[in-house]
């Protein structure tokens, strides 16, 4: 008899891009007649969309998944599913380890959802982590919010980051058209969605494996192109991007992003570390003096623009002068958000099989001392709003204290006002600083202006 599951949940973990591929799985089980169940105990179909990104991350999702495999002894026609990196960089061996898993997927094969599960329904255990050229997406995604949307522009990652696992598990780039994504992006406007953030792990790269019209001997897909061609989209009012990689920064891109309006005034791009030999061992392809110079180079153009980052301390062989170093980069640059992480050797990079790793003592040590830096410059960034009216898109209520509504400056604060929920919802308002903290804001409404 064949199984007909009706409720299903999604778990994600991870970066914008799991997310954006939980949505686009959510979409295509809601086409296949499935409900969405807020608690996943209560699922017929449940899936883990997982992140390896850290050792930390990855075992996360086994504890996880131990729980719900022993569930599966009494609930037999439990359906379970393992999707997202630590699924590809497992594949097989995930079987093994968990038995009752009915389905092992890698990012790749997001989009391959319903064939995939139709497999399941009919008895086998399937695992499909082969690389692939991803399939343009064919479905509608259920969006977590109705207000800001993810549009995936490049999938994969060319870099060999030596500590990263991320192209081992998101295989090569692979851009979309651009054709594709106004499209995505004028559906997205026609729905009401004010604002798009475009996704790559190195977006910058975008479009280096689309053909070219060779004509003046640059490449015509650039992300900086891009922008162009997509910022009048009917409706949208801000957009923005993530994460742009320092090698190939450009000067044109921070033109484009001064000159457009609805491109937002904030710059997220990762250093990692403030050392040149440190990056070079990481295999970044810059030097911290580069990395300084794109800054001061955004400050120019746009001397009030939002800078946030990714560094990682405890790097194999990192000394206590070179941690220092990426301590004064965070000090001379000021960062209004700073994601710090201690180094976790990962499977298949060459950073783990490295002999000069350090203790967990000593990463946790320069993890405090960063993350305080990285508070006392926030709160200090944070000072130059108050009294100040920042435009904030409103997202929706806050979920901690219901009285009030949230949403972000175009520098991407995170600001809290009073209002009502049913006036404001996506609305662009007029909001004066009146209190500031280190990574969001609180405000008084002046005039809602209309959206659009
Ligand atoms: N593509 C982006 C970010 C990718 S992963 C970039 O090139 O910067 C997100 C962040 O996780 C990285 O920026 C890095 O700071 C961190 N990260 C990646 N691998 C890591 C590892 N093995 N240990 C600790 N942090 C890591
Ligand atoms: Fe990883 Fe480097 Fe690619 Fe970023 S650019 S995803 S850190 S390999
Ligand atoms: Fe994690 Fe995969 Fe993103 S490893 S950070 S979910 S690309």
């Amino acid at each position: 008899m064949p199984i007909t599951p009706r409720r299903y949940h999604i778990t994600t973990f991870g970066c914008q891009m799991n997310k954006a591929d939980s949505e686009r799985m959510a979409g295509i089980l809601e086409t296949m007649g499935l409900e969405w169940s807020e608690n996943p105990n209560d699922a017929d179909v449940l899936l883990y969309n997982t992140c390896t990104i850290r050792d930390n991350a990855e075992q996360k999702v086994y504890s996880y998944l131990g729980r719900q495999a022993k569930r599966k002894h009494g609930q037999p026609d439990l359906i379970l599913g393992v999707a997202g990196c630590v699924a590809q960089q497992e594949g097989e061996a995930l079987l093994r380890r968990v038995p009752e898993l009915d389905l092992v997927m890698g990012p790749q094969h997001a989009n391959r959802l319903q064939d995939l599960l139709e497999q399941v329904f009919d008895g086998n255990q399937v695992v499909a982590t082969e690389p692939i050229h991803i399939i343009e997406d064919i479905t509608k995604p259920r969006r977590d919010s109705t207000v800001t949307a993810w549009v995936n522009v490049i999938y994969g990652c060319n870099e060999r980051c030596t500590y990263c696992v991320v192209p081992g598990v998101r295989g090569v780039e692979q851009s979309r058209t651009p054709e594709a994504i106004r499209a995505e992006m004028e559906s997205l406007g026609q729905q009401g969605f004010k604002e798009i953030t475009l996704l790559g792990q190195n977006i910058d790269a975008y479009g280096r494996d689309l053909p070219g019209i060779a004509t003046s001997g640059r490449r015509q897909h650039t992300l900086t192109d891009l922008l162009y061609f997509v910022h009048d989209v009917p409706g949208i009012e801000r957009i923005r991007f993530a994460t742009s990689h320092p090698r190939y920064f450009t000067e044109r891109l921070i033109q484009a992003c001064a000159e457009l309006p609805k491109v937002c005034e904030h710059f997220h791009i990762p250093f990692q570390s403030g050392d040149n030999d440190i990056l070079k061992a990481m295999a970044r392809g810059y030097t911290h003096e580069k990395y300084r110079r794109i800054i001061d180079m955004i400050r120019t153009y746009m001397p009030d623009a939002a800078m946030s980052a990714d560094a990682i301390v405890g790097f194999p062989g990192e000394t206590e002068a070179q941690f220092e170093r990426t301590l004064a980069l965070v000090r001379d640059i000021g960062f209004d958000q700073l994601n710090t992480a201690a180094y976790s050797p990962r499977p298949n990079t060459p950073a783990a099989l490295w002999e000069n790793q350090l203790s967990e003592t000593v990463k946790t040590d320069r993890l405090q001392r960063l993350n305080h830096l990285v508070g006392q410059q926030a709160m200090e960034r944070s000072q130059r709003y108050l009294g100040r009216v920042e435009m904030v898109l409103v997202e929706g209520e806050n979920p901690k204290n219901p009285r009030q509504l949230m949403g972000r400056t175009g520098g991407n604060r995170l600001t809290f006002f009073e209002g009502n929920i049913d006036d404001l919802q996506g609305q662009i308002v007029a909001i004066q600083i009146t209190e500031a903290r280190a990574f969001s804001l609180t405000g008084r409404p002046l005039v809602a202006v209309a959206a659009s």
